[in-house]
């Protein structure tokens, strides 16, 4: 066979498009998805039905779909090697999220700690069960494409064990039909925390102020976020998982995962060194990442019809593969064919 012939491992991820995207995003997801997309056949979603998880406002829904796309290719992933597409616009997704969540167990869902993080936040009797549902979707997106590798941030690392449960629960009951994916997290920045809050993961949804870096702020509020953020009263610049040292420990991650350099070294270059120096490292290589990418991302947003081919040849590739295994999965389960 020849070389190109071979086929590729595939590769599936996704964004919800349910704010602007961060340095988390990127350090925890769109950098990796970017590293793999030589190697393996890339699907990347924008997965815009999970974000109906929580309530959206509809114009600003559609405008951040088409903002996290451009974000996507903005952040190096080339749509003529990776497939980009809008996860609602292939309804094999929700068909195949229907079948998963009749045969997912109540308890493994009411067990995700994302599930009962968010919906302590809100009334019981106003989370809407989209929420608890929301992994079952998760396992669709993958399993549709027979995903093997799936690179995300920590945090996600729990419904990428509840998918392979799923897949295995569904192959038992009717024959081998998914594929069992592999997590892929990286070395640093599988969790980055909130600049204002370290022992608070850094989320896109949350509103004050200093709490995230966007990967669209503009330049000089970035550097001010980060000067700005919450160390501790020592002086000593060392990795630690000690919560007291949490900032600083996020600060020196941060740096890690742009820098690529190892813990020792970067541990050995700010020795004798203040936290304002830190600060000032880390700010510039922040920087350095968001300039480029915001160059490409405002050329992207301009040229008009470009986004819309990209997310129109990515649908018509994702689909034709989704709908075959959507069609096998029905078949399994015994849905009477159409004819
Ligand atoms: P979402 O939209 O919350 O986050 C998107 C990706 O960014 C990662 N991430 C972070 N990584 C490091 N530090 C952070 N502070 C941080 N915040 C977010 C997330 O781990 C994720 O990789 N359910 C998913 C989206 C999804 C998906 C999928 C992912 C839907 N279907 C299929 C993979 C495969 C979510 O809500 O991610």
């Amino acid at each position: 066979m020849a070389h190109d012939q071979i086929k590729k491992p595939r590769v599936l991820s996704g964004i919800q498009p349910s704010g602007n995207l961060t340095i988390g995003n990127y350090l925890g997801a769109l950098k990796q998805w970017v590293a793999v997309q030589q190697e393996y056949d890339c699907f990347y979603c924008v997965v815009d039905l999970h974000a109906i998880t929580m309530p959206q406002d509809p114009a600003e829904l559609r405008q951040k779909t088409r903002e996290s796309a451009a974000m996507y290719i903005a952040a190096g992933i080339d749509p003529d090697v990776s497939t980009i597409f809008v996860q609602s616009q292939i309804p094999a997704h929700s068909e195949l999220a229907w079948m998963l969540t009749c045969m997912a167990p109540l308890g493994w869902l009411q067990r995700m700690t994302q599930f009962k993080d968010k919906s302590a936040k809100q009334a019981q009797e106003s989370i809407g069960t989209g929420l608890l549902n929301y992994p079952s979707l998760m396992a669709a997106d993958i399993l549709l494409y027979h995903a093997e590798l799936v690179p995300v941030g920590d945090d996600q690392r729990q419904h990428l064990e509840f998918t392979r449960d799923l897949a295995q629960r569904f192959n038992h009951l009717y024959g081998e039909t998914f594929t069992l994916p592999s997590v892929m997290t990286p070395k640093a920045g599988a969790r980055v925390m909130g600049l204002d809050n370290p022992t608070a993961k850094m989320s896109k949804s949350e509103d004050s102020d200093n709490h995230a870096i966007f990967l669209l702020d503009e330049l000089p509020r970035a550097r001010k976020k980060i000067m700005r953020a919450v160390t501790d009263s020592r002086r000593e610049i060392r990795f630690s998982s000690d919560p007291e040292r949490a900032g600083i420990n996020n600060l020196l991650t941060i740096y890690q995962a742009i820098s690529g350099d190892s813990r020792e070294a970067i541990e050995a270059a700010f020795a004798g060194k203040g936290y304002g120096d830190l600060k000032r490292a880390v700010a510039d290589c922040v920087l350095g990442t968001l300039e480029p990418l915001q160059t490409r991302y405002h050329q992207l947003m301009n040229e008009a019809g470009y986004l819309d081919a990209v997310l129109r040849g990515g649908r018509e590739k994702a689909a034709a593969i989704a709908e075959d295994t959507l069609k096998l999965a029905q078949e399994r389960v015994g849905f009477l064919a159409a004819t």
